[in-house]
Parts: C-alpha cells; structure tokens; sequence
C-alpha cells in the first residue's frame, strides 16, 4: 500500500510548519504549500528530506490566482496519485475600518480564507474519496464572535465555517470534512491592530495562555486519526475564551 500523503496550504512556518512536521512524523508524504516564504519552505522541506527521501515536496503558489488552484491538484496527482488529508490553513488577517475596505482587501481576505479553501477542496475530492480521506479547514472563534475591525475577516471564517459544515454533507460517506476554530494561539506576526497582542488579552483567556502550536497539531490528530464518525464538526482550541 502506497504511502498516505498530506497537503498543507501556508505551510512553511508557524502553525503550517508545525502540522506539516507532525504529518511527516506519522510517515506521511506531504505537500507543503507556500507563497512568500521561500527560504522557510525549502528549508524545512530539506530537513524533512533528509530524514525520508522524496516525502516532502514544496509548491509556491498565491492562492488568490484561480491557476493556483489547479496547480497544487495536479502536483498532488502527477506526483502521489493520492491524497488522504487536506488541511485548509493559509490566511490573510489584518484590521480594515468600514469605511477603508477596498475591493482588493475584499478578495485578499475571503479569497484566502473561503474562496480558495473551497475550490482546493473541490479539486482534491475525487483523490480524498479514493482513500477516504480528511479535510481540516482552519477557522478562527471570531467566525462566531465578531472582532471590531475585523469584518472582512470574520465574515470569511463564518462562511469558512458553513463551508465546513455544507461540505461535510456533500462529501460523506467517504470524506470526513472538520474545522478548528483557533482562540489565541500565536501572536500575529504583523500586527497592525495593536489590541490583538496585547499581552492583557491573556487575561480574558481562562487557561491565561497562548495555545501554541501543539494545541491545534493534537486536535488535527484526534480529528484525522481518533475521531472515525466525527464529520461536520468544528473544534474550538481557545483556552476556554469564548465560553465567557
Ligand atoms: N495564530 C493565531 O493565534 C490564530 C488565531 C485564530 C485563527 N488562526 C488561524 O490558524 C491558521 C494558522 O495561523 P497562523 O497564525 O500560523 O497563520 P499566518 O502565519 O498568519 O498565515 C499562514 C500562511 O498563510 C499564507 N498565506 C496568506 N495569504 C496567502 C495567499 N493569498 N496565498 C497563499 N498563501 C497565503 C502565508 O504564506 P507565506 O508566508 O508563504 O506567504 C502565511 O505564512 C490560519 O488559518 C489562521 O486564520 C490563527
């Protein structure tokens, strides 16, 4: 039996990174997608390779391109002829006044947190059914609980979140498709919204902390490999921060 494969979109740090290291851990290939972060993917996958040849390759892609798309399914099939889990992950996130949001903040915003999740997972989902495959799909607690600010973003993860759900429907029996909805779990890297690492935003976390990385890798695996009649579901990972 050929081995299982995993694609990883925004994979090439952070919370991706770390999925794509635990994925590789468990013996899978995986194809780690990227857009800007060139050195960080090529590094990472370096290291991986040299653990296990050929389990990991890199594509670079903007996934606000529709040809991008395209191009990670067919990676996928010319390379692997396989694909066992999807996790939905890349996204744009930033702060945008009402009155400031452009057409461009628009399509970054839901283009890289619903409309390429989307159409990745309709483009995969003949090689998921084969094999009776996962989906992961990354979502954010604001996609029920509004941040100010953030509109465009929050009402990406929302309908990310109905996607999840919507999905979920039209793929069973054979593909499982899951969500995650992250609380605090790193510091954004370019944050513009000055209130969001605010580190007194620890306060209003129950469990006082950031989740970290490992938070949504051991949820990622409960739902892929410990969670057989889970579908449709959506797990908040957030310290206990939306129960108050
Ligand atoms: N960090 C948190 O505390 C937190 C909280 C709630 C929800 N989440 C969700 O958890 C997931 C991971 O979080 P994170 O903080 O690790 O994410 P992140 O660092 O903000 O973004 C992950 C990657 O997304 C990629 N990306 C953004 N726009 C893209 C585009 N148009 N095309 C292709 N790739 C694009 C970037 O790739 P390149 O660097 O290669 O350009 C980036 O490295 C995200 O879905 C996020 O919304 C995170």
């Amino acid at each position: 039996m050929s081995v299982k494969v995993a694609v990883i979109t925004g994979a090439a740090r952070r919370v991706g990174a770390a999925l794509v290291r635990q994925f590789h851990q468990q013996g899978y290939n995986v194809l780690l997608h990227y857009r800007h972060s060139k050195t960080d993917a090529d590094q990472l996958a370096a290291e991986l390779n040299a653990l296990r040849a050929d389990s990991v390759i890199t594509l670079q892609a903007d996934l606000l391109q529709s040809s991008s798309i395209q191009d990670i399914a067919e990676c996928v099939e010319n390379t692997w002829q396989r694909c066992d889990v999807l996790v939905n992950n890349a996204s744009a996130f930033y702060p945008r006044k009402l009155a400031d949001c452009s057409e461009d903040d628009w399509n970054t915003l839901v283009g890289s947190n619903l409309k390429a999740p989307f159409f990745l997972i309709q483009a995969l989902a003949g090689l998921l059914k084969q094999h009776h495959g996962s989906v992961i799909n990354i979502v954010d607690i604001s996609a029920e609980r509004a941040r100010e600010f953030y509109s465009l973003y929050c009402m990406a993860k929302a309908g990310n979140a109905m996607m999840t759900q919507a999905l979920s429907l039209e793929l069973a029996p054979e593909v499982r498709v899951n969500g995650i909805a992250p609380g605090a779990i790193l510091w954004p890297e370019n944050d513009d919204g000055e209130e969001v690492s605010n580190p007194d935003r620890l306060q209003a976390i129950p469990l006082k902390r950031l989740g970290g990385t490992q938070s949504i890798c051991e949820t990622v695996d409960f739902l892929i490999h410990s969670a057989s009649y889970i579908t449709g579901e959506i797990i908040k990972v957030d310290g206990g921060q939306s129960v108050k």
